[in-house]
């Protein structure tokens, strides 16, 4: 029995009634802040395409981090610009490097807050790649040592979750190796599965310094095309050892964050990138779009679609909305 006895209409009369029959909502504490930082102290650096988004050295950082745990903001993840770059970003791992001192400075300043590290080469290296380059490729196994030292070096200044990036095949299973032979077996690995080779990264690599001076990341990153292989990307990870799975971007990758919740038990975190970030604000500054309703929109399909964690440039200003 169709029309006119079925009228969801109905149901959508009040904001009391719409309010009743929501099907998802946003918390705060779901929400993770993506934070740039590097060396000195009162630095902080405006990224062009990302208003409001800085690279900050770590006093200012800090204040940052406050703000966003004062809104209910359950975590921060933290990127690092380094003073000098290397063909094998050897800084990475530097007990002294600007995440390092990040960590440490807000487990002690910011306790509440988790603190996730972004395990990764590219904004150590000097040709901007995410590994090694051997003959001109980034080499896969001869990575995975680097990168485990550098999740090593993070979770020993304190980070609760290490996040590799980097897309090397393998690297779960050696981050988890070298963590537990380091005596943090309780450090979790938050892992970037599904990682596609997506043009939305591009403010971001002018936030982190880490365009590629040559090529680009196609030979390690997804193929956008690709949905089965995202499961599989996923299924891998967790069998070398994850304690919870990424999708990246996410807007418009919304369909894998749904089949990767459906098939899989961990929590499963999307990173609305610093792309789909800059659209908004872009299209907002020149009153195209209602900036505040079209983040609050693009942060409940997130969600809709399956995500757990969040990871998003609007965390700071969508978290206060929702207390
Ligand atoms: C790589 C990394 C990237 C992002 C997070 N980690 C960029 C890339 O792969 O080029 C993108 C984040 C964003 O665009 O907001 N370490």
């Amino acid at each position: 029995m169709a029309f006119p006895v079925q009228r969801p209409r109905r149901m959508r009369r009040t904001e009391p009634l719409r309010r009743l029959v929501r099907e998802t909502s946003l918390a705060p504490e779901q929400f993770v802040l993506p934070l740039f930082v590097r060396a000195g102290t009162n630095v902080r650096r405006p990224i062009e395409a990302m208003p409001g988004v800085a690279q900050t050295s770590v006093d200012e950082m800090l204040r940052d981090a406050e703000r966003a745990a004062n809104a209910g903001v359950g975590g921060v993840l933290l990127f690092g610009i380094p003073e000098h770059k290397d063909a094998s970003g050897t800084e990475s791992w530097s007990d002294d490097g600007p995440v390092q001192r990040a960590v440490r400075a807000l487990k002690q300043q910011v306790p509440d807050l988790v603190v996730i590290t972004d395990v990764c080469l590219c904004e150590y290296t000097d040709h901007g790649h995410c590994g090694v380059l051997v003959n001109g490729d980034v080499d896969n196994d001869a990575t995975l040592e680097l990168l485990a030292r550098e999740a090593v070096s993070h979770a020993r200044a304190g980070a609760d979750i290490v996040a590799p990036s980097d897309m090397m095949d393998g690297r779960v299973a050696a981050i988890r190796r070298a963590l537990d032979d380091a005596q943090c077996a309780e450090t979790p690995i938050l892992s970037y599965a599904a990682k596609f080779a997506s043009v939305f990264y591009g403010p971001f690599r002018e936030a982190a310094e880490s365009t590629p001076r040559s090529g680009d990341r196609r030979g390690y990153q997804m193929d956008p095309s690709n949905a089965r292989e995202a499961l599989r990307e996923v299924k891998l990870d967790l069998d070398e050892g994850a304690d919870a799975v990424m999708v990246k971007p996410a807007g418009p990758y919304l369909d894998v964050i749904a089949r990767v919740r459906r098939t899989t038990l961990v929590p499963l975190a999307a990173y609305q990138v610093s792309g789909e970030f800059a659209m908004i604000k872009a299209a907002a500054e020149r009153g195209w779009l209602d900036g505040e309703r079209a983040m609050m929109e693009s942060l409940t399909a997130i969600r809709r679609a399956g995500a757990d964690i969040i990871i998003s440039y609007f965390a700071i200003d969508a978290a206060p909305r929702l207390r």
